[in-house]
C-alpha cells in the first residue's frame, strides 16, 4: 500500500509522548465492562487485557478491536504486566471468584487472597511506579492484602471501596425526590458490603439536608422509608446477582470514573477504599471514605463529622474487616 500515499520531503516526526499505560488483570465479566466504558471514554492510549483463560481473552480483545473505528483509539492488546503490560501507570485488579446467589462478598476472601498472591508478585517486578486498583471482592479486604503483598506506599493502592454504593443511594434518593442523581450529595462510607454505612446526617440536595435534626426527630414512617432506601442499597448486588448472576456495568463505569479522576487528575472526591489510620479510633484497615485523587493516587482524605450513630456504625464496620483479615493465614 505504498504508493497510495507521497512523503512530503520535509515531513518531522513529532517527538514521541509517553503512552498512557493501563493494565486489567481478570478479563472476566466485571474486567470486560471495565473495558468497554474505558475505551469508550478514551482513558489510556494502551490498553492490555491479562486472564488465565487466554482463548477467551484474546476472542474479548479481537471483538473490541473491531469497535475502534467508532471511538477515539486505543492500543488494545491481550499481554501480561511482565510483557506488553510493563511500566503501566495504572494495574486494575478484577480477577478472581466472584458471589454465588446468596453468598456474601466476604465468604470469597480465601480464594481470592490465593489468587492475589499469584499475580501481585509479576505487578510489583514489572510495574514498580503503577497506582493499583483493586476491585475483586472482598475489595476492601483485597485492597488491604495489596498493600501487604507489595508494600506499595498507601497512596497508589486503592480499591473501588462504596464508590459503587454511593451512586445506588444517589439513585435511589434521585427516584424518590425526582432530580437528577448528579444534584444528590450523599456518601456510603465503610466496608463495601453488609455493613457498610449510609451517611444521612450530611445527606443533601440543593443546599437542602434530607434529615434537619436527628435521625430520631423524624417519624416512625420517614425512618422507615429512609431505612428501606438503604437496604435497597446495600442488598442491591444480591437482587442483581440472584436475577443474572454477576453484576458489571455500573461497576465497569464506577471504575472508569476512578480512572478519570486519577490519569486526569481531577481531584475529585470519591469513596474509594484505602488505608485508614486515625479517624474515630480506627487504624490500620482499608475500608470505604471520601477521598481526593490525582495522578499520583491518594492526595488527601476528607476529615468527616459523623453523627454518634454513624460513629458507631463505621467503627463496627472496620472491627468486621478487622476480623476478617485476623482469621486469614497471612
Ligand atoms: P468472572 O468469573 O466473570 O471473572 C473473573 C476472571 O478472573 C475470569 O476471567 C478468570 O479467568 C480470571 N482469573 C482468575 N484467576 C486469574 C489469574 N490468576 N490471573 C488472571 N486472571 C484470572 O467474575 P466477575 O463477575 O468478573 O467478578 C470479578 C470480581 O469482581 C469478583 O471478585 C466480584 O465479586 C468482584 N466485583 C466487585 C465489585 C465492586 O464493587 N468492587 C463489583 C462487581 C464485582
Ligand atoms: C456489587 C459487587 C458484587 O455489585 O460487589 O456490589
Amino acid at each position: 500500500l505504498e504508493s497510495i500515499f507521497t512523503q512530503h520531503p520535509e515531513a518531522e516526526k513529532p517527538a514521541p509522548l509517553r503512552p498512557r499505560k493501563g493494565v486489567i488483570i481478570g478479563a472476566g465479566q466485571v474486567g470486560l465492562a471495565c473495558a468497554y466504558s474505558i475505551l469508550i471514554q478514551d482513558c489510556f492510549d494502551e490498553l492490555i487485557l491479562q486472564d488465565i483463560n487466554q482463548d477467551k481473552v484474546e476472542g474479548e480483545v479481537m471483538d473490541l478491536i473491531h469497535g475502534m473505528p467508532f471511538i477515539t483509539p486505543t492500543a488494545l492488546k491481550v499481554g501480561t504486566v511482565a510483557d506488553v503490560g510493563q511500566g503501566a501507570d495504572l494495574v486494575i485488579i478484577t480477577a478472581g471468584a466472584a458471589q454465588k446467589p446468596g453468598e456474601s462478598r466476604l465468604n470469597l476472601v480465601e480464594r481470592n487472597i490465593a489468587i492475589f498472591k499469584s499475580i501481585l508478585s509479576d505487578v510489583v517486578k514489572h510495574c514498580p511506579n503503577a497506582i493499583l486498583l483493586i476491585v475483586s471482592n472482598p475489595v476492601d479486604i483485597m485492597t488491604y492484602a495489596t498493600l501487604k503483598i507489595t508494600g506499595f506506599p498507601s497512596s497508589r493502592v486503592i480499591g473501588s471501596g462504596t464508590v459503587l454504593d454511593t451512586a445506588r443511594f444517589r439513585y435511589q434518593l434521585a427516584q424518590r425526590m425526582q432530580v437528577d442523581p448528579r444534584s444528590v450529595h450523599a456518601y456510603i462510607i465503610g466496608e463495601h458490603g453488609d455493613s457498610e454505612v449510609a451517611l444521612w446526617s450530611t445527606a443533601n440536595v440543593g443546599g437542602r439536608k434530607l434529615i434537619d435534626h436527628s435521625w430520631e426527630s423524624l417519624s416512625t414512617s420517614e425512618q422507615d422509608e429512609l431505612a428501606s432506601i438503604f437496604n435497597q442499597v446495600k442488598n442491591a448486588a444480591y437482587e442483581i446477582i440472584q436475577r443474572k448472576g454477576y453484576t458489571a456495568y455500573a461497576i465497569g463505569l464506577v471504575v472508569t470514573d476512578i480512572i478519570k479522576a486519577i490519569m486526569r487528575s481531577q481531584e475529585r472526591i470519591l469513596t474509594v477504599s484505602s488505608l485508614v489510620n486515625g479517624p474515630y479510633g480506627i487504624h490500620d484497615v482499608c475500608l470505604g471514605w471520601p477521598t481526593v485523587l490525582n495522578e499520583k493516587g491518594i492526595l488527601k482524605t476528607v476529615n468527616l463529622k459523623l453523627s454518634k450513630a454513624e460513629e458507631e456504625q463505621l467503627c463496627h464496620s472496620a472491627q468486621v474487616l478487622q476480623q476478617v483479615f485476623q482469621q486469614l493465614n497471612f
